[in-house]
């Protein structure tokens, strides 16, 4: 009896493994192969390199799919995703990870209910959910109930959206839903050459608009990370965009709930930065690379760019500063002289509330002369864009410290979080002004009939000039009037920021009660 008992067992067990071997080999060894070709890496290996070693455990392993009229008699293995959790530099994180050799990596209704499930175990536990995306968007032969796979992930897209980290790696041809649901997330990892986003491929657009466009040029990694700003990061291939997507947890919290990790680091906090002294150069029109202030300031030069080809005038991305995780935005000079425009306001808007989300302090160095003047700019509605950047500082309740670099000027002084729009603190280097406008611009105005009516204009002109540059172009004037805390050596730049960030540290700031606030979209 015992005998029969266990080969009975055995039996089960055998075919409870050929059922899984099946379901693991995905759409088959010639699929597979199609998929390597390409440079790509399987759905399951993909896992692998993303997570630490052995930690990846699976989740709703045997689902099929729903069956109808137009399945019938098609297989999907594992329903063309695979699901579940593992660890990540020992944290938890929740995974899904689209099967193209399954029908593309089509969404049916049960790809989308495995999706849903991960990202709900996610919002329960408080962890990052994370997914590999390879996609030819909604399953054709599903119809709705297709669609309805879709809506139960958007709609967690949506209403998860600042409760846990989302980041969406696109690893393949990704089309329709399948470009909507990243897009919700709080990051777009890119692989270069091998991922694609459009809502409607080549093929629709011809037979449409008549315009021929290759899946490159259409939407390739370098379309959506230099003109669309779409995409946050593009990296080299699939190994580049799971590696990057290691590091960049490194500055976020498991959920809203707490904090980003404390990272060590042998860098001291009064470390002197004298290096900066000449970096910047004291005349207001000189540009400088800012990126070099940055990395100079920060924990062991390590700064993580986040969109770094789209909207260059502003610079954001992540750091640490005495192993805390903080948000850095900077305008830089080197680019449209750092003004803002429609495309950085977008930029660093989202940037300053993907911080406010997830508890990450936000510091801001400026060095701005104000909005881009342009007729195309008004009507294409820098009003609208510029407004967010106000809104998005204002309503950020973490730590927010501001470093006036050098000049700060106009509409831009306030949208690069001054004193007014909430900071908690606003330092200022020797070389920083803060006015309306710049002194040659100014003085035009205000001093126009006394410039006009002198017998030499232009010697007028260069007077008036430099007396408004006397008054306004220093930080003085602003400290003066409690606009600006202190007015710091550069050498000691990154002891300030340090000493601040650590008494901000416990800082909370209630608002008043309201069901969301409406910024401009
Ligand atoms: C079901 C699909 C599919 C789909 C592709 N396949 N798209 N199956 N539903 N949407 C299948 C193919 O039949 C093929 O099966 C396999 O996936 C690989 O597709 P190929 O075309 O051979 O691959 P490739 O040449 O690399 O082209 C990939 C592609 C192309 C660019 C993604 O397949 C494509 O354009 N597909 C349609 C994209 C699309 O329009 N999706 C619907 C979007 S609407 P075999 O058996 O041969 O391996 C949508 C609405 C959501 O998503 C709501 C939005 C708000």
């Amino acid at each position: 009896m015992a005998d029969d008992t266990l080969s009975w067992m055995n039996e089960l067990t055998a075919e409870m493994e050929e059922r899984r071997k099946k379901i693991e080999l995905g759409g088959g060894e010639a699929r597979l192969k199609k998929q390597h070709d390409a440079g790509k890496q399987s759905a399951r290996e993909r896992i692998v390199t993303l997570l630490d070693e052995d930690s990846f455990v699976e989740l709703g392993v045997f689902t099929e799919h729903l069956g109808g009229d137009m399945m019938e008699g098609i297989s999907a293995p594992g329903e063309g995703v695979v699901t579940g959790y593992g660890t990540l530099k020992g944290r938890t994180v929740f995974v899904f990870s689209q099967d193209f050799t399954v029908l593309g990596g089509s969404l049916g209704k049960m790809h989308g209910q495995k999706i849903a499930q991960v990202m709900d175990l996610a919002v329960k536990t408080g962890a990052p959910i994370i997914g590999l995306n390879d996609s030819a968007g909604a399953r054709i032969q599903e119809g709705v109930d297709s669609l309805s796979g879709y809506g139960e992930v958007f709609y967690r897209n949506a209403i998860y959206s600042g409760v846990v980290p989302q980041i969406s790696a696109i690893l393949g041809p990704c089309a329709g839903g399948a470009v909507y649901s990243p897009a919700m997330t709080d990051f777009i990892l890119m692989a270069k050459g091998t991922s694609y986003m459009f809502i409607t491929g080549p093929e629709v657009i011809k037979s449409v608009t008549k315009e021929d466009v290759s899946f490159e040029e259409l939407g390739g990694a370098d379309v959506h990370n230099r003109k669309s700003g779409v995409a946050h990061l593009e990296c080299e291939g699939d190994a580049g965009v799971l590696e990057k997507i290691r590091e960049l947890l490194d500055f976020l919290p498991q959920s809203a709930k707490e904090k980003p990790p404390f990272r060590k680091t042998k860098d001291k906090d009064d470390r002197e930065t004298p290096e900066l002294l000449t970096i910047v150069h004291p005349d207001q029109r000189r540009p400088y690379p800012m990126h070099d202030v940055i990395k100079t300031v920060v924990d062991e030069g390590h700064f993580l760019e986040i969109q770094p080809d789209f909207a260059k005038n502003i610079i954001v991305g992540y750091a640490h500063l005495g192993g805390q995780a903080v948000g850095i935005v900077a305008n830089n000079p080197r680019n449209m002289a750092g003004t803002l425009n429609i495309d950085a306001s977008d930029k660093a808007s989202r940037f300053i509330r993907t911080c406010d989300c997830f508890n990450i302090p936000i510091v801001t160095l400026v060095d701005v002369t104000g909005f881009m003047p342009g007729v195309a700019q008004e009507h294409a509605g820098i009003i609208r864009h510029g407004a967010k950047m106000l809104y998005a500082y204002a309503e950020a309740s973490v730590p927010k410290i501001t470093l006036i670099v050098r000049k700060s000027y106009g509409g831009a002084y306030l949208a690069m979080n001054s004193r007014d729009m909430g900071a908690d603190v606003v330092l200022a280097w020797p070389t920083g002004a803060v006015a309306v406008m710049g002194a040659e611009g100014a003085a035009n105005i205000i001093y126009r009939k006394e410039i006009n009516g002198s017998k030499s204009p232009e010697a007028t002109r260069k007077t008036k000039i430099d007396e408004y540059k006397k008054k306004f172009d220093n930080p003085y004037w602003a400290a003066g009037r409690g606009y600006i805390d202190d007015v710091i050596d550069p050498k000691d730049t990154r002891k300030h920021l340090i000493r601040h960030l650590r008494m901000l540290e416990h800082k909370h700031e209630e608002r008043p009660y309201k069901k969301h606030g409406n910024i401009p979209l």
